[in-house]
Formats: C-alpha cells, structure tokens, sequence
C-alpha cells in the first residue's frame, strides 16, 4: 500500500518563486515597481542620507537609531573589530590560492570556537553575536587577503567606521573620505534583500535552533554561487574578457546564441530597473573618472544597451558593483567576501527576527519516484 498520509497538496513551484514562506519586517522587494526597502525606508533614502552603522541599526531593531543609541552601536561595533591572533595563525596556514569567500565560511566557523556562549539564543546575546559577526567579518576578509600577498596584517583602526577600516586594514593606508563614502553606500545597498538564498538559508539553519554562527556559514555558502552572490566576480571576468567597447556586440550576441548567460543581468523579482543598479551605475562612472580610466564603466554601459535590446533584461546589483569595485583597486575575487562584510546585517537581522518567533522550516517534496518497488535481493539486480 501506498503511504498518502502527509503527502504534500498542492503541486510544486520550481525554486519556490512567488511562494511566501515567512512574515518578515526586515525588507520588501517590489518587483514591478523596482523598489527596496528596509523596515520601511526606501533604499534611495537611505543610500544618499544614511550611514551603513545607521542601517544596521535599522535592520536589527525596526527603527533609525536616535544619537546616543548610534553613538552606542558604533563604539561596541569599533571595540570588536579585532579577531582572535589564533585565527590570524591560522590563516597563515591556509593554501594561498584557497577562494577568498571559501576562507570567509571557514573562519565564522572557527570564530564560533572563541565564544563560548554562542549556544544562547536569548536575544540580548544574539545581539552580541550579531556585533561581533558584523565587526570582524570586514577584519577576516582584509587578513586574509593581507596574508595572501605576503602582506603584514594591518591591525584595525577603532576610530574609523565599517568601509574606511575594511579599505584600511586592506591597503594599509587610510582611504580617501570619497572612496570610504562609496563603500559606505555599497555597503548600505548590499545590506539586505529579503528572502534571498543566502538569507533563506541562514533562516533555515537558525529555524533548527542552531547557532548564529552555524546560520551565517550556511549563508556564506549559499551566496558562494556565481547565480548570488558569486555573480560580481564573473562581472568583471566578463567585463575584462571583452576588452574593448567596439567587443561588446558581437560578444554578448555570441553569448547570448550558445545560451550563456550574461552575469550581472536578470533577477528572480525585479522586472525593471534593480534600485540597487542606479546608485552603483552613478558610483562606477565617478570611480572611473577619479582613476583617469573610464573604459570599464564605458564597456558597462554598452553591455546595459545590447543586453536591453536583446534580451529585455536589466542590470542587478551586482553588474555595477563590479566596475567600482575594480577602480577602486580590489581584487576580483574579494568582490563576494566583500558582499558578505554588508549582508552579514541582513542575515543576523534575520536570524534575530527567526529566533524571537520561531518555527522549523520544514517544506514538502512533490515526490516523482517510483512507488511500491519491490525489494531485489542484490544477487538477483
Ligand atoms: N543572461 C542571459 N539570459 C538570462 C539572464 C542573463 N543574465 N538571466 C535570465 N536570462 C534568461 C534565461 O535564459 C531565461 O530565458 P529562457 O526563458 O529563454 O530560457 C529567462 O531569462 C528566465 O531566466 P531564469 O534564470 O529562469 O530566471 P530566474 O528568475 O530564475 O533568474 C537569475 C534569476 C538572477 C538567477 C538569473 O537572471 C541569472 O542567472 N542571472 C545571472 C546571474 C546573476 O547576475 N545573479 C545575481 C543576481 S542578484
């Protein structure tokens, strides 16, 4: 007999597209409109009037922090910034050609071996956690590549915020106050994007009451893939593959008829301009300009035009990220790492919000497999 009981209802949606698995106050992506916001405020807002400490704030506690409370989050934020020495040694032993956002899920894990109270889930010590994830995320990735070029480790600076002390643990020389101001806003447009994959994934996790660290590894993983997070670094490969703007024609078209896909373009919700895109279009051209070099956001723009007339398809966020991130001299592949450093506010944000009212995430499978088989002994297959 056939075990119906339980079996799921309704059919299937591939990729779970359209289907709400959660409430959430967090963010809201309106696709048709092409709007973000983040507990309320548009994304527009907060990228030209806010701060990235603000929007952490925001995030984790529903509300624009007033100035004693921000004063508050930065100095517990700016007092974390170090990381154990023991996971500096480490890092020195890691293979130097491991990928930059492979060392990052690697260090949150062990991360969690110098916390010894990271199995409370109370909120007032997720919260910690939350800082802590949040202050040292910027600190592992710039070690990490310090100790990759041979580099020393620069010890961060406390008097600085977020961007300016990632950008100066990872040169070593204080970054210009326009430069740290555009990976501020970079880091605010990256900050959260409602159920995504790696956020879904760390709302999973979290859903079985593990660890915050336990959730946010499952996160780095999932925005890993070149379809998340991965997409900015296959941008600039594409983007450095091209060469020349007079290239992008025939690239794309050539692309486009082996059925490749174009990274940076397309999106599971937007179907018109990614409000993310707007910003870091603008941030791409100005970069390109203050370098002396404009011919990556010129190739850019081209690909934008053939790729809309081809296809329809709009730039995400990661298309623009990509050209920025290159002016302003960081290596490729700590694009994602460096997607991780702002999205480490969305996923605590919603591991906290998963945690405070929680229920196991568990789906159905429509199942296809064949039913009542009989058993073969293994001699007679
Ligand atoms: N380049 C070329 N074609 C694309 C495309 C792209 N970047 N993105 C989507 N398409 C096409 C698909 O080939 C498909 O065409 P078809 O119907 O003729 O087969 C159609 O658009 C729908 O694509 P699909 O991948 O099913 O849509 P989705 O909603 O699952 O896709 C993404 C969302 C983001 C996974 C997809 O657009 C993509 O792979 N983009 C590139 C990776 C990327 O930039 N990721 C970062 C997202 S922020």
């Amino acid at each position: 007999m056939t075990d119906k009981t339980n079996a799921p209802t309704a059919t299937s949606t591939a990729g779970l597209r359209g289907v709400t698995a959660a409430t959430s106050s967090i963010s809201d992506v309106l696709g048709e409109k092409g709007q973000l916001i983040y507990q309320g405020y548009d994304i527009h807002d907060l990228a030209k009037r806010s701060t990235f400490e603000e929007v952490i704030f925001l995030l984790w506690n529903k509300r624009l922090p007033k100035r004693d409370e921000l004063d508050d989050l930065k100095r517990a934020l700016a007092a974390a910034y170090e990381i154990p020495t023991e996971i500096v040694e480490l890092m020195k032993r890691y293979p130097r050609d491991a990928d930059p956002i492979d060392v990052l899920r690697t260090n949150v894990s062990v991360l969690e071996f110098y916390e010894p109270n990271s199995r409370d889930l109370s909120r007032e010590a997720a919260i910690k956690t939350a800082i802590k994830l949040t202050a040292q995320f910027p600190t592992l990735v710039a070690t990490a590549e310090r100790i990759r070029q041979g580099q020393d480790v620069v010890k961060p600076d406390s008097s600085l915020n977020i961007a300016a002390n990632f950008l100066y643990m990872l040169t070593g020389e204080k970054p210009s106050e326009h430069h740290a101001k555009v990976f501020d806003v970079a880091l605010v447009l990256h900050a959260d994007h409602e159920f995504n994959a790696s956020t879904f994934a760390a709302r999973v996790v979290a859903g079985t009451l593990a660890t915050m660290y336990a959730g946010v590894a499952a996160a780095i993983a999932a925005l890993s893939g070149p379809l998340h997070g991965g997409a900015n670094t296959a941008v600039m490969r594409t983007l450095l593959e091209i060469g020349e703007v007079d290239n992008v024609d025939s690239y794309i078209k050539k692309a486009l008829s082996e059925k490749r896909k174009i990274m940076g373009f397309g999106h599971a919700v937007y179907r018109t301009e990614d409000p993310r895109a707007t910003h870091l279009r603008k941030f791409s051209k100005e970069m390109g300009e203050l370098a002396g070099d404009t011919k990556w956001y010129e190739i850019s723009r081209k690909v934008e035009e053939v790729m809309q007339r081809e296809k329809g398809l709009y730039p995400n966020v990661d298309f623009f990220s990509a050209s920025t991130y290159y002016m302003m001299g960081i290596p490729l592949d700590l694009y994602t790492p460096i997607f991780a450093v702002s999205r480490i506010s969305g996923w605590t944000g919603h591991i906290l919000e998963q945690y405070a009212d929680n229920k196991l995430i568990r789906p159905r499978a429509e199942y296809v497999g064949k039913r009542d088989v009989p058993y073969v002994p293994i001699d007679q297959r």
